[in-house]
Parts: structure tokens; C-alpha cells; sequence
């Protein structure tokens, strides 16, 4: 058996293996099955198959005149595609939100072993596995069935109607981001904003497909084709980088280019999510933040009282705030006991034991403090592929026939996240807390490295899995 068939079989099992046991509780029909194609669509595609000339273009230069990115349109958007979710539209983000979470475990991983979480990260369990769903819809055999089974999900053979049908899982993802940005909405008050954008950077004079591009839209309510000659790497990434932060005025990380000239295609999701802690309010000196042993940074700190989840496991020593962000979603924070145990909570927390210490939590009055954050993580799938073992799977011999006809190489599948946590400014400090209650609250003051995820329960899904190790950096 060649090593990527095996690596795809072994992540395979963990994965049904994983799937039984965090499905436990939950309404559960046969794993998947309403990704895949129907009988129905599975006939109508083979009688359309032979008659697959799919329209092309070519992408505008980057040079091209873009009107800016509006995220309060994308957020009302989002918002409307949640209102309206049908049952079997739930259960399918709750199958796409666990294999994400898989996935973005799995890929949390290998960046850590690449050594990109040891000063701070934050990952999007979501955008990761829209990017490689993206692929899937733009990929032909053999690369289509290796996307699926790297997804989670193996295809039986030939058989159409056990294929993931790629429409499915980015319109579940479509579902999984409306239902979280929906939970900022009680009291009419928008608190939470979540905005997707792919850039599809291509090389001069290669044409695009329009299905595909169309395609992608649940996922990315906006892409971007843009041609630029890619053949310097280290300019055609400074172009990317002023014209992403000219459309989007979101100041993002790159990456150091660390392409290879004859690239042909890069696929740069990008997402920046902002949330509004309710009844936080900012305190008005910085504070003080242990980095580690030697180093301490003044940052700006939030601080809320209530009763939130909380868990303290005197076992591996660490404790769990989830702090709500909505009637389903909330802000989990681990700390561990002793700050140089970070790394060993880590490789816990961000496996599947996160679901477990969910489940253990209970009501608490407690005080918290915590950094205001502004955080900003990238990193190429590319790599994160290749400590997977998995290096050919985005190769220069991937089959993406319906991303393009010209036989693309895809050089840096870049994920770039701009992370942002503030106080709820039309909130006041809650003065009028009672004091008996609070005398006894738990004090809880996040001053060193923690994790961080975001978790919407509807769709189960994990939108965000970080790590601070300096809120300044
Ligand atoms: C929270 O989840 C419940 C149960 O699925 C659902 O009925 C409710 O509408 C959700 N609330 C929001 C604000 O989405
Ligand atoms: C937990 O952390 C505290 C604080 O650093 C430390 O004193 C204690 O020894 C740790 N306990 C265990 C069981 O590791
Ligand atoms: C600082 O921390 C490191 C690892 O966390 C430890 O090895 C070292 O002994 C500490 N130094 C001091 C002065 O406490």
C-alpha cells in the first residue's frame, strides 16, 4: 500500500472511531449520508457528463478596480441563509461541523509540529476545511476520491451516490458560519461578524471555470480572481498583500513567500472574525501579562462578572471558562495551572478532550479578566499537508480539470485569519450586580499563556482554536 493511502486509511478510523464517541448524544443517522449525491443528481451528472464543456474566464489583473469589501452585507447575508434552515440543512452542518473539528485537530497538530503555535496561533477549523472542500469541487479522479477520504469521509469505488457532493458541504458551511454569527444577534445588537473572502491568484492568461468559481460562494460569499504574474514569488506576495488589505482593510499576516516560481495558482482563504463580549467592559489601566518567566507586557484587559461554565480538573491540572456569546455559542478559555504546562494542555485540549471538559462543566459565579485580543494567524495548507504526509495531494499532479483546463499547479494555499475580541461597547459596567453573590465569586484572571476556541452548539462546530502566548506579539 503506498504511504498516502495508508496515512488516508489510518486518519480514516480515527475518524469513524472519533465520530461514535463525541455523537454519542446527538440525533444520529447513518454517518454522512446526506453529503452525498443522491440517486437522482448521481443520474442527471452521468447523462451530462459527456456534454461538460463548462464555461471559462479569464480573471481581471490584480491592477483591476475593486469596490471594498462591505461586512455588514455579508453578515445580513449569513444571517438570512440561518433563518431559514430546513431540518435535513441542520443535521448536514452538524456532519460537516464534526468533520471540521476533526480536521482542524488533526491540522493543529501539524502546525505545532512545524513549530507554528509555539508564540501564538489561531487556526479556523471551518476556513481550513472550506479551502480543502474547495479543492474537492474543483478536482477530478484521482484526486477527488484522496480529498474525500482526507476529509473523512471515503467513497465506496465508483459508486456516485456514497461521493460527497461538494455543493452540500459548502452550503452546510454556508449554515455552520449564519449559525454563528446569528447568536450576536439577540437584543437586536450585533455582536459577532464573521466574513470569508478567497483569493484566487492566477498566473497571466490562464482561464478559470465559472462553475467552479460560482461554486464556491456559500463558503466565500466573495472571491477574488485576480491574474498576476507569479513567477517572483516575493513580489507577486506583496501585490496580494496590498490588494487583499486595499478590498478588505483588514491589516492580515502572509506568509514568507516561500513558493516556487512555477506556480501557476494560489488559493488564499482569508477570514476575520470580530465578537463583542456582553457585559465586559475595558478596564481602564493595561495590565499586567506574564509572557513567561523573564518577560511581562502591559496589555489592555476586559472584565465581566457572571455565572458561566466553568471547570477545573484537578487531574491535569487546568481549568475551563466558557464565557456565552449568544443563546448557543460561547468563548472557551483554558488555562493551565502552571503556564509552562501550555504545551501538554495543548496537545489534550485541542485532540478531543475539549468536548469531554465541555460536558463536565457547571454553573459558576466568578469574576473574569482577560486581554482584549487582536490576533493574526496564517499558515499554508501546503505544509500542514506535507507533516501529514500527505505532500502530493495539492501537487503539481493533483487533477483539478474543474477548477481550470490549463493544468493549474497550485503553489500556497494560504488560510490567514484576523481574530478580534472587544468589550461590548454599548455595554455599562454591570454596577448593580449584587453584592452577597459577588463576594464569593471565583476570580479567574487569564495574566499568562492560554488557549482559546470558539464553540456553536447547534452545528457543534469549533470556529476558532487558539493559543496566546502574547497578547502584544
Ligand atoms: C439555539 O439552539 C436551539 C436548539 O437547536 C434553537 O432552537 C435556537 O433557535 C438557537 N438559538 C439561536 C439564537 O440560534
Ligand atoms: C498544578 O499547578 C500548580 C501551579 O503551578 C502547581 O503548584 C501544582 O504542582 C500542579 N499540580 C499538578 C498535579 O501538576
Ligand atoms: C523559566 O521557565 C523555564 C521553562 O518554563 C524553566 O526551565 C526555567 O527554570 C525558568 N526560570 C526561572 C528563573 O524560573
Amino acid at each position: 500500500m503506498a504511504p498516502a493511502t495508508r496515512s488516508l486509511k489510518a486518519i480514516t478510523l480515527f475518524l469513524l472511531a472519533w465520530t461514535g464517541l463525541v455523537a454519542g448524544d446527538r440525533i444520529y443517522v447513518h454517518p454522512f449520508h446526506f453529503l452525498f449525491y443522491s440517486k437522482s443528481s448521481c443520474d442527471q451528472l452521468k447523462s451530462s457528463a459527456e456534454t461538460a464543456a463548462e464555461p471559462t474566464f479569464t480573471p481581471a489583473p490584480i491592477q483591476a478596480k475593486t469596490p471594498p469589501l462591505n461586512e455588514a452585507h455579508l453578515r445580513d447575508q449569513l444571517l438570512m441563509a440561518a433563518g431559514k434552515l430546513e431540518a435535513e440543512e441542520k443535521l448536514r452542518a452538524a456532519e460537516v461541523g464534526m468533520m471540521a473539528n476533526f480536521m482542524g485537530f488533526r491540522m493543529y497538530k501539524m502546525l505545532s509540529e512545524v513549530g507554528g503555535t509555539s508564540h501564538g496561533a489561531v487556526l479556523s477549523p471551518t476556513a481550513l476545511f472550506g479551502t480543502l472542500a474547495s479543492f474537492y469541487l474543483g478536482s477530478t479522479d484521482p484526486t477527488a476520491s484522496q480529498l474525500q477520504a482526507f476529509l473523512g469521509v471515503p467513497g465506496k469505488d465508483q459508486d456516485c451516490t456514497s461521493r460527497l457532493d461538494g455543493h452540500k458541504v459548502l452550503s452546510a458551511l454556508q449554515a455552520i458560519q449564519g449559525l454563528l454569527v446569528a447568536q450576536g444577534e439577540a437584543g437586536g445588537q450585533a455582536r459577532l461578524l464573521l466574513s470569508t473572502v478567497v483569493g484566487l491568484f492566477m498566473a497571466p492568461g490562464l482561464q478559470l471555470k465559472q462553475p467552479f468559481v460560482k461554486g464556491l460562494a456559500p463558503f466565500a460569499p466573495v472571491v477574488l480572481p485576480r491574474s498576476l504574474d507569479l513567477s517572483s514569488p516575493h513580489v507577486a506576495a506583496e501585490k496580494i498583500r496590498q490588494f487583499m488589505q486595499a478590498v478588505t482593510g483588514w491589516k492580515m499576516n502572509g506568509l514568507p513567500a516561500g513558493v516556487s516560481a512555477d506556480s501557476t495558482m494560489l488559493f488564499n482563504t482569508y477570514v476575520h472574525f470580530q465578537g463583542r463580549l456582553k457585559g465586559f467592559s475595558l478596564l481602564a489601566e493595561p495590565q499586567e501579562f506574564r509572557v513567561d518567566n523573564s518577560t511581562r507586557v502591559s496589555v489592555h484587559m476586559l472584565s465581566g462578572s457572571g455565572t458561566f461554565q466553568h471547570w477545573h480538573d484537578p487531574q491535569n491540572n487546568l481549568s475551563m471558562t466558557s464565557v456565552p456569546l449568544g443563546e448557543n455559542a460561547s468563548l472557551l478559555l483554558l488555562k493551565p495551572g502552571c503556564a509552562s504546562e501550555l504545551d501538554r494542555v495543548q496537545a489534550l485540549a485541542f485532540h478531543q478532550d475539549l468536548f469531554i471538559w465541555m460536558k463536565n462543566a457547571s454553573p459558576r459565579t466568578l469574576h473574569l479578566t482577560l486581554p482584549q485580543l487582536e490576533l493574526r494567524g496564517a499558515y499554508d495548507l501546503q505544509a500542514l499537508l506535507a507533516q501529514a504526509k500527505l505532500p502530493t495531494l495539492l501537487g503539481a499532479q493533483a487533477a483539478l480539470g474543474r477548477i481550470s483546463d490549463s493544468g493549474v499547479r497550485v503553489g500556497e494555499v494560504l488560510n490567514s485569519v484576523l481574530f478580534e475580541l472587544k468589550a461590548d461597547e454599548g455595554e455599562q459596567p454591570t454596577e448593580s450586580a449584587p453584592q452577597s453573590e459577588m463576594t464569593e465569586a471565583l476570580e479567574v484572571t487569564l495574566n499568562s499563556p492560554f488557549l482559546f476556541a470558539i464553540h456553536e452548539r447547534d452545528s457543534g462546530a469549533l470556529h476558532f482554536l487558539g493559543r496566546v502566548d502574547n497578547p502584544r506579539a
